[in-house]
């Protein structure tokens, strides 16, 4: 459920759009913040709040994979595995990660810091591979010793 706060922002981002429609994504992203995720009750308060119903605001919450309708963890990591990332080596990556983590792609570290997600082409090819941060912080041209330190300054971070 969101907060006031939260309500009140979504609603004084609204007036910023003619459309309503674009308030959509914008809201989605300060609801997760708040909330570290997207439950059933999130949508219906942002239901209420932008004026479409919670299966329009549903579409687009599953439509990108930066949203998270599934409770994660306090961090999310999205690591690229497409084929530009793949050529300079994000599947041995992604198995470096998943070890440090101790957990696979799609889950949530035992410690419910950090939720590792497997996620196609985040429009940063040329500097490959890729991970994007809690949605909002992207690393590149990415190897073990970066992400250790990622990684560490994740965990360490709440
Ligand atoms: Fe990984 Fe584009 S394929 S960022």
């Amino acid at each position: 459920m969101l907060s006031d706060k939260a309500k009140f922002a979504i609603q004084a981002l609204m007036s910023r759009y003619p459309d309503k429609r674009s308030a959509i994504m914008p809201a989605l992203h300060l609801a997760q913040r708040e909330c570290g995720w997207l439950s059933d009750e999130v949508l219906v308060d942002l239901s209420d709040l932008i004026g479409f119903s919670t299966t329009e605001i549903n579409s687009v919450a599953t439509f990108y994979t930066m949203y998270a309708r599934e409770k994660r963890g306090e961090h999310t990591i999205y690591f690229c595995t497409d084929l530009p990332c793949a050529l300079r080596g994000a599947d041995e990556l992604m198995e470096h990660i998943e070890h440090k983590l101790g957990c696979k792609a799609g889950q949530t570290t035992a410690d419910g810091k950090i939720t590792l997600k497997d996620a196609e082409c985040l429009g940063g090819c040329d500097h490959a591979p890729v991970m994007l941060i809690d949605g909002e912080e992207h690393a590149q041209d990415l190897n073990v010793e970066k992400i250790d330190a990622i990684l560490e300054r994740l965990k360490s971070n709440s």
